[in-house]
C-alpha cells in the first residue's frame, strides 16, 4: 500500500523561500532581495512530511481587483504530488478573503508543465509578450475566483 504524505501549506518570511528557490533547477538561486523588489503581500510555502517543497509569491500588480502570483516553484524532488495545487489553492483562498476576484500569472512558453496546470485548472489566456525566441514568450493567464 502507498501512503500520500500530507502536504502543509504555510504562510512563512522570505527567507524560507530564498531557501525554496534554489532547489528548482529551472530558477536562478536569487536572494532576498530580488523577492522583495515587489511589495509581496503572499508569500508561502508547501510542506511535504515536514519538508519544504515549494512555493509561491504574489503581490497586488495591476491594481484592477486581481492577485498576481509573480513566482511559483516546487522542488523535482516533490513534483507531482499535488504540491503546486496545494499552494494555488491556498493562494485562491487568501484572495478570495482579502478581496481579491481574479489571480492573474504569467509564464513562458518553456514551463510545459505550468502551462498544463493553467489550461487543467480553468485559467484563461489574457495576453501575450512576444521575445526573439518563441520559447521564451510569457503568456499572461487569468481565472475568477
Ligand atoms: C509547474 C510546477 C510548479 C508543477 O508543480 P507540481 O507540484 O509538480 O504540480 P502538481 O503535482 O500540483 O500538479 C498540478 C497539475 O500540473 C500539471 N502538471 C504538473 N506536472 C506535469 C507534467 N510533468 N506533465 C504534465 N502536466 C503536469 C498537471 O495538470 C497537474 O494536474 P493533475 O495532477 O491533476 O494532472 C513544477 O513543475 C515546477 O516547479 N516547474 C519549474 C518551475 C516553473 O515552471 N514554475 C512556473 C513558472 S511561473
Amino acid at each position: 500500500m502507498t501512503s500520500r504524505k500530507k502536504i502543509i501549506v504555510k504562510e512563512v518570511p522570505i527567507e524560507e523561500v530564498v531557501k525554496v528557490n534554489r532547489t528548482i533547477k529551472e530558477f536562478e538561486p536569487y536572494e532576498k532581495e530580488y523577492f522583495e523588489k515587489n511589495v509581496l503581500r503572499l508569500v508561502i510555502v508547501a510542506y511535504v512530511g515536514g519538508q519544504p517543497a515549494g512555493y509561491i509569491v504574489g503581490y497586488d500588480k495591476f491594481k484592477d481587483g486581481s492577485f498576481y502570483c509573480w513566482m511559483a516553484g516546487v522542488n523535482p524532488k516533490f513534483r507531482r504530488m499535488g504540491v503546486m495545487k496545494a499552494l494555488m489553492s491556498y493562494q485562491e483562498k487568501w484572495a478570495k478573503k482579502n478581496g481579491y476576484n481574479k489571480i492573474k500569472i504569467k509564464t513562458r512558453n518553456n514551463r510545459r508543465e505550468m502551462l498544463s496546470y493553467l489550461i487543467k485548472y480553468g485559467f484563461y489566456i489574457i495576453g501575450l509578450t512576444k521575445y526573439p525566441d518563441v520559447k521564451d514568450n510569457k503568456i499572461l493567464f487569468e481565472r475568477s475566483i
